[in-house]
């Protein structure tokens, strides 16, 4: 068996998630640096081109955050006030919040039980005449089946029209693609599930922007893909009819606001990093799954680490959650023994009922499965810069935190 003492504690360190910048990564952003245009132009332009071509999409739209990007589809739906959204309680704020940005109910659906998810008919369940869209998260990289949702939804016909969408005769289905850049279902890319998908470029994602974001919507999606790009556009650039690039063309200085919007377009200087990182993703993606399945084989018989591969899908590999199951009371000494050894761990996430700001309106116990999904969840670190010492370093240290606890 391994011991964590084999390697020597006070030099290693094993941070949680760190951005993996390479030479070609400082050049591509020190070339925009120099080249007199900093903010939204050509590179974006370029880097929503080679998105779209990768996820298998018509457009792909970038901006600042994946918040953006999920506010930006529910305004271009038409999502206001008197409207409902369904939204998983296991996640991160950000799916929830931009409901109420824009004025809406949130109504919170717990997970299945000992998933990370909620099922489908429980979402059916939720539905009332108001509800025009559905939030679904690609926990951890895994995608959701936003196509089963999607054909499970037809029949439930909201009042109203969807805005961008107006033929539509069901809610339409969001997804909160943060974690997935990559992931497939079905021989589907992630970009290709959801009627809409918008993707995060933090800098602790697989790839980065520093921050950042995209949406994209279905290529099979009923939808003028002009229109909706000229939309999306403008609602992430206060309702400007034209952008920053195209007013200083000579002459060109003449601009209409058609709503009084909010700023949220990425400048070229992140689209240079972005564009340079998605020319190796899959390399990256390939090294992130051969990490997975280490701890998988490490952590055997302890504790249960998520299964980012299936019949149907395979995960963008974001997340190494680990279900502790009878340990589950013992996670904060694991952690704390962990954190001596230098490692940084995680938990993926406090359901919302919990965090103060959506206490006033739901309460835990009304999510008993997310509750417990909660408890016994542990992130070990995971990304590009992990060689294999550290992650047998990892491995060994949980194993001599959990014979501690026991
Ligand atoms: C599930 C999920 N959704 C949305 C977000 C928000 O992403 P961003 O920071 O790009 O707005 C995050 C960020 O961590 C996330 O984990």
């Amino acid at each position: 068996m391994l011991r964590a003492r084999r390697f020597d504690a006070a030099v290693m360190k094993v941070p949680f998630s760190p951005p993996d910048i390479r030479q070609e990564d400082i050049d591509a952003v020190v070339d925009v640096l120099r080249s007199g245009w900093i903010t939204t132009g050509p590179v974006s332009r370029q880097f929503e081109a080679a998105l779209a071509a990768y996820m298998g999409v018509h457009q792909a739209v970038t901006v600042n955050s994946c918040t953006a990007a999920l506010e930006l589809a529910l305004r271009a739906l038409g999502v206001g006030p008197g409207d409902e959204v369904i939204v998983p309680a296991y996640t991160y704020t950000a799916s929830a919040a931009v409901v109420e940005h824009v004025g809406a109910q949130v109504v919170l659906v717990d997970t299945a039980p000992g998933e990370y998810r909620p099922d489908i008919p429980t979402i059916l369940a939720a539905v009332t005449e108001r509800t025009k869209a559905v939030i679904v998260v690609d926990i951890a990289g895994v995608p959701f089946p936003a196509d089963d949702l999607r054909t499970a939804l037809e029949g439930s016909r909201p009042a109203g029209r969807l805005g961008v969408l107006d033929r539509m005769e069901r809610p339409a289905v969001i997804v909160d693609g943060a974690h997935s850049l990559g992931a497939t279902r079905k021989g589907m890319r992630a970009g290709q599930l959801g009627d809409f998908t918008a993707f995060s470029f933090h800098a602790v994602k697989n790839l980065t922007t520093g921050e950042g974001g995209a949406l994209c919507w279905r290529p099979d999606l009923e939808i003028d893909d002009d229109v909706a790009t000229r939309l999306v556009r403008r609602l992430s650039l206060h309702g400007q009819t034209k952008d920053a690039l195209a007013k200083t063309q000579a002459g060109q200085w003449e601009y209409d606001i058609i709503e009084r919007g909010y700023k949220s377009n990425m400048p070229d200087i992140l689209a240079a990093l972005g564009l340079s990182q998605l020319g190796r993703y899959d390399e990256m993606l390939a090294t992130r799954r051969g990490l997975i399945a280490g701890y998988a084989d490490g952590l055997a018989g302890l504790a249960t680490v998520l299964p980012h591969a299936g019949t149907e899908f395979l995960s963008s590999a974001h997340l190494a959650m680990v279900d502790l199951g009878a340990l589950a009371p013992h996670r904060q000494q694991i952690i704390n023994h962990m954190a001596e050894a230098g490692i940084s761990t995680n938990v993926h996430y406090k359901p919302l009922p919990l965090l103060t700001a959506y206490r006033s309106n739901f309460d835990i116990v009304d999510f008993p499965n997310a509750h417990a999904q909660y408890l016994a969840e542990l992130t070990l670190p995971l990304h590009t810069l992990l060689t294999d010492e550290s992650l047998e370093y990892v491995i060994a240290s949980f194993r001599e935190a959990v014979e501690r606890a026991a």
